[in-house]
């Protein structure tokens, strides 16, 4: 039988609440509904960035932390070692708060410019629609030789990289859509390579940019058929439980049994919420 209980963490002031259950670790939980809490250490409760004032509530405390007179009756915890039994109220300290990050996803002036200036005028994905003659006795030569051949004369690259497993589908499509194909494709300066095939008909696709930094994570998502920016979005990194900076979480994926899994997943976490 599952022991743990629901519990609310309430934040003093603004009467914030946060559920969670007993057992629970009080800096994970605050980090993890983006409230976001200083963690230098990384949890390990050496840095004494992350204390925060108890008001009431029933909690577990595994380590003191060593503090002044003066801050020891006002009832500070480190909340990296803050086991919660049961609902608490809580105050936390300007100074134990992450400072609010400016999570570039509005500034879209720059961001338009830059993706004008530099993407857009030469995008690294492309579309291209392909048009081949069917084969004759005079061009009898494979499908894909005269599709690369067609392909190259109109894109003016010299190197191109077809995988396999499309390779197999360009018979059967170009014979199925009367010798055409919208075909999609990377571009690398005079290389390309295929990453689709498919009818004419024009479709939309899409792509995700990712800004991933210690403190936050901010993506755009833009229609890359006709460089528009459909949304955009930022939140706080999820790793920062494991620590603020680079060093501390490549100190947490050393001494933790699947610790880098545990940040790979966290990151993705993060992205998938963002
Ligand atoms: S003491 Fe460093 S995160 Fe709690």
């Amino acid at each position: 039988m599952d022991n743990h209980i629901k519990c609310t963490i309430t934040i003093q002031p603004d009467n914030e609440k946060i559920d969670c259950y007993s057992g629970d670790n009080l800096l994970q939980v605050l980090n993890e509904s983006q409230v976001g809490i200083r963690s230098l250490c990384g949890g390990e409760g050496t840095c004494n960035k992350c204390l925060v004032i108890v008001k009431n509530g029933q909690y577990r405390e595994l380590k003191k932390p060593q503090l002044s007179e003066e801050k020891k009756d006002k009832n500070y915890v480190l909340s990296c070692k803050v086991e919660i039994e049961g609902d608490m109220e809580i105050k936390i300290p300007e100074k134990s708060r992450l400072r609010k990050q400016q999570i570039l996803t509005k500034d879209e002036d720059d961001f338009q410019k830059n993706f004008e200036q530099k993407i857009a005028k030469d995008p690294v994905y492309r579309q291209q629609i392909v048009k081949l003659p069917p084969p004759s006795l005079v061009d009898n030569s494979a499908d894909l030789e005269r599709f690369k051949r067609i392909f190259k004369k109109e894109t003016d690259i010299e190197e191109l990289t077809f995988p396999y497993s499309l390779i197999k589908e360009l018979t059967t499509k170009l014979r199925k859509n009367d010798w055409q194909l919208s075909v999609s494709w990377i571009k690398y300066g005079k290389r390309g390579q295929i990453i689709d095939l498919d009818s004419a008909t024009k479709k939309d696709y899409y792509g995700l940019a990712l800004d991933i930094g210690t403190t936050t994570v901010a993506g755009k998502l833009i229609n890359l058929g006709n460089n528009v920016e459909i949304a955009s979005a930022g939140k706080y990194n999820k790793q920062i439980k494991f620590g603020e900076d680079v060093i501390s979480r490549i100190n947490y994926s050393k001494n933790h049994d699947q610790g880098l899994k545990t940040l790979q997943r966290t990151l993705i976490k993060t992205i998938t919420y963002c």
